[in-house]
């Protein structure tokens, strides 16, 4: 039987992972599910982890849900670790996003100034769980949805003991429901392959009976407005000349490094008008958790589909049960590098389609990128993700200076050094690293 630890319990998103966890009881032999949170958190925590516990009284009883505040009993003996926590919970996310906005810049959580502060206070408290994992559940496997996924994964390769560590993210997932609904295929008739980096991953290819359908992925994505996104991207149209001579299909986060000028110009106008991502959210969040209070509420509820993070319970489920069962069926996640995407270095993390199996990910062989078009950016961006990491971990300025100055999304010169300095202000509680 199995002991998973999920830390970052209190989340809006626990419903989905429970309910995922539920639906593959038969696969799965979980007895117990730990729900863990900090300080801040522990309201949220409460009222979403008794919610869990009516949806699995619901099901029968199937395994115990606790709720705590204290994580290393939740990690002793796990055989799972999942990490979906927000350190500064989303009054954080707001302050990097209103401050990205002062300076006329984008704070999205993931990409540009706002991913790399979210990476100076994540990483630090990715290194603290490795630490305690390394003596009280030694081989668990650490699941990690924490963003920027990929930099906290790379965080945890380089700097931690922790060995066994996947990292995951639900654009693979929505890049694969987006495509059988436009070619008509079935879940399990084809493979999907893709490689890069968290948010920066190209499709390389899609077998079919035998045949590779990139011409037709290609035309779908030139042709239409972004149809493999999550619900917290707006819709946005390639140049279909430019995709087509990628040879490759970028994602949807892709565009903030192609064309950051017009998207900054765009998303600054629609947060300015509408208010943030962060902003927007709270406010779902708030109507969920008046939802979850309910004593008679024991499913998922619908609203919780209008996060971007929808369907990442059946990645990290499917993950799971296929390192559990030795499945070796194929996802796309992020792992050590180890030469798999040859331009890039050995030891840093990228996205992967790889073979899962109860050894972990065993990336499939990618072949040279060509286009040096792809090539060049997807080195930069590695070079950014490689200086925030080393930066989070050593409390350096000159290296923050580095990687934000090489970011395209980031405005250059001065204007840079003053956004370093208000996010590192703001952020000041949360970086003990400095
Ligand atoms: P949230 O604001 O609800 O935070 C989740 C919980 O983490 C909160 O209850 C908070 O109190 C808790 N927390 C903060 N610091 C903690 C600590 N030190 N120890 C334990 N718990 C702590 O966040 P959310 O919107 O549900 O998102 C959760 C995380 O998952 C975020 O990092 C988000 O970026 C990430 N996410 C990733 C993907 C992906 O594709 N990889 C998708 C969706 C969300
Ligand atoms: C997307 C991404 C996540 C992202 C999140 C934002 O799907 O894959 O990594 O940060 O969802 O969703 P939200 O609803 O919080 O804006
Ligand atoms: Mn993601």
């Amino acid at each position: 039987t199995l002991k998973v630890a999920i830390i970052g319990g209190g989340s809006s998103y626990t419903p989905e992972i429970i309910e995922g966890f539920i639906k593959r009881h038969a696969e799965l032999p979980i007895k117990e599910i730990w729900l863990v949170d900090c300080e801040e958190g522990k309201e949220k925590v409460e009222i979403v982890g008794a919610l869990a516990q009516r949806m699995v009284e619901k099901a029968g009883n199937l395994f115990d849900v606790h709720i705590t505040l204290d994580r290393k009993a939740a990690l002793k003996g796990a055989d799972f670790v999942c990490t979906q926590f927000r350190v500064g919970l989303l009054k954080a996310r707001v302050r990097d996003e209103r401050t990205a906005l002062k300076y006329d810049m984008i704070g999205q959580e993931t990409n540009g100034v706002g991913g790399f502060a979210k990476a100076m206070r994540t990483i630090p408290v990715i290194l603290d769980i490795c630490k305690d994992m390394e003596v009280l559940c030694p081989d668990a496997w650490l699941i990690n949805f924490t963003n920027p996924s990929g930099m906290v994964t790379e965080a945890v390769l380089k700097y931690s003991n922790i060995e066994k560590i996947v990292g995951l993210c639900n654009v693979p997932v929505l890049t694969e429901k987006g495509l059988e609904k436009h070619l008509g295929l079935a879940p399990n008739e084809y493979q999907l392959q893709v490689a890069g980096l968290n948010h920066f991953i190209y499709i390389r290819h899609l077998w079919h009976q035998g045949q590779d359908r990139m011409k037709e992925v290609l035309n779908i994505v030139a042709d239409n407005p972004d149809p493999l996104r999550p619900k917290n991207i707006p819709p946005f149209k390639w140049d279909p000349d430019q995709v087509r001579n990628l040879g490759v299909v970028p994602c949807c986060y892709h565009r903030y490094y192609y064309l950051p000028d017009q998207i900054m110009l765009d998303e600054i106008a629609d947060e300015k008008e509408h208010g943030t991502r962060g902003e927007i959210v709270a406010k779902m969040e708030q109507e969920l958790f008046e939802l979850y209070k309910d004593p008679n509420l024991n499913i998922k509820p619908p609203q919780l589909a209008g996060r971007g993070g929808e369907f990442y319970s059946d990645a990290a489920c499917d993950l799971i049960s296929a390192i559990h069962n030795d499945k070796r069926t194929i996802m796309h996640v992020n792992v050590r590098n180890n030469g798999t995407i040859k331009e890039l270095p050995e030891d840093c993390a990228v996205e992967v389609s790889s073979v899962i199996t109860s050894n972990g990910p065993v990336p499939l062989n990618v072949e040279r990128f060509e286009n040096p078009a792809v090539v060049g950016l997807m080195r930069l961006m590695k070079a950014f993700e490689e200086l925030t990491v080393e930066a989070a971990v050593t409390g350096d300025y000159g290296t923050m200076l580095q990687a934000l100055t090489i970011n395209p999304m980031v405005r250059k010169g001065e204007i840079t050094r003053k956004v370093l300095d208000e996010l590192l202000e703001i952020n000041a509680e949360y970086l003990p690293q400095l």
